[in-house]
């Protein structure tokens, strides 16, 4: 039997405050707009995912979430692959010494311990965690924003969830992609305060992805045309001073204000796409109501019914109570504490 080199890592969601919707170069997944997240803690919701190597492998074969899937039908994985193992190649040219992975088969095995394709970004932390294990496993001397060039081509958001904390994703100008990368605003110590609450409305899958939804919304809405232009940039720009400033009430008003516009988009889209339902609309006017004498509360929905709440931790108690009290039925996870991690362990966590 040939040798197994074998790597495992977690990777961590993020929530964008500016989100991310439109591509302007859908194989290289660059975007019609700079955005804005927060990386939530791992001890929730998490991906993990084990990439083995080995000379008997015949093939390269993938498992998501226990079920076998197709990787020559996956362009994105293919090409996280392919410029991963490109890296490797270059490394083991350069050393003689090194093990011969990059022309190995791989097995790749990784599990969500939260929804999959529900709006609660797997695809971002299932991105980031494939390409942080493939650079485990290959040994690649690539910092994290350097991985988020790659991970990016694997979905747009995993470039954001490299980092902890707060975490921009700067569209850049070039047609290589090469300045399309993830920064760090401000570490995961920065606002020890501020918690995040993932209220799963439906475990579902959602009827249109994202990667789906947002090519319909560029090839048909007028009013991403006005978001991209008029608004995201000058947004981008407070939202960094909110959070360098701390300062609740604004971080939440823009965090408010930016998904309501991008479920605006979504709408404009032509046939239109509804994300949020009945539920996530009910939280809406319920979090309006508790901020009615002054902001204390930010809800946001990405690409799915599923809300996540930002509040000061002293709030979080009572948001929990009554958001319980309207949805007794409802799974609310609590209190995603922010700063677990320290920063080299964000994408790692190897067991
Ligand atoms: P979400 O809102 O959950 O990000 P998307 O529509 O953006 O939904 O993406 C879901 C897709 O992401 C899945 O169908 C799968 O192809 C991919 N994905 C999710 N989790 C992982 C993972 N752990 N490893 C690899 N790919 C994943
Ligand atoms: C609404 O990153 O999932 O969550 O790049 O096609 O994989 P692809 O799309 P994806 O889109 C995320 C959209 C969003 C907003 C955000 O995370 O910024
Ligand atoms: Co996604």
């Amino acid at each position: 039997m040939a040798a197994i080199f074998e790597a495992t890592c977690t990777a961590p969601v993020n929530i964008a405050v500016v989100k991310y919707w439109g591509k302007r170069d859908t194989s290289l997944i660059l975007p019609t707009n700079s955005s804005l997240s927060v990386t939530l803690s791992q001890d929730q919701l998490h991906s993990k995912t084990s990439i083995r190597a080995s000379a008997d492998f015949t093939t390269d074969r993938l498992w998501l979430n226990g079920i076998e899937e197709s990787i020559e039908k996956n362009k994105r994985l293919v090409a996280c692959l392919r410029e991963t193992r490109a890296l490797r190649a270059t490394l083991e040219a350069e050393n003689a010494t090194l093990p011969k992975l990059a022309g190995l088969k791989i097995h790749i095995c990784s599990e969500n311990n939260f929804p999959t394709a529900a709006g609660l970004a797997s695809s971002a932390s299932g991105y980031a965690c494939l390409v942080y294990t493939l650079s485990k496993l290959f040994e690649l001397p690539l910092n994290a924003s350097d991985l988020s060039v790659v991970a990016r081509q694997g979905s747009g958001s995993a470039c954001r969830s490299l980092f902890g904390g707060f975490v921009a994703w700067e569209m850049g100008e070039k047609a290589d992609g090469s300045d399309s990368r993830a920064v760090q605003i401000a570490p995961e110590t920065h606002w020890p305060d501020l918690q995040a609450m993932i209220c799963v409305v439906s475990d579902e899958k959602k009827g249109t992805s994202s990667t789906e939804g947002m090519q319909l919304t560029v090839k048909t809405s007028a009013l991403l045309q006005h978001r991209i232009k008029d608004v995201v940039p000058k947004r981008m720009d407070d939202m960094i001073a909110a959070i360098h400033a701390k300062d609740f009430p604004k971080f939440a008003e823009l965090t408010m204000q930016d998904s309501n516009q991008f479920h605006a988009v979504c709408l404009d889209t032509y046939p239109p796409i509804f994300y949020m339902n009945d539920i996530s609309r009910a939280i809406i006017r319920i979090i309006t109501e508790y901020n009615k004498d002054g902001v204390k509360a930010a809800y946001t929905f990405d690409a799915g019914p599923n809300a996540v709440i930002y509040a000061p931790k002293e709030n979080m108690a009572e948001i929990f109570s009554i958001l319980s009290h309207y949805f007794p039925g409802a799974a609310f996870d609590d209190s995603l504490n922010l700063v677990k991690e320290n920063p080299e362990k964000v994408a790692a966590g190897l067991p």
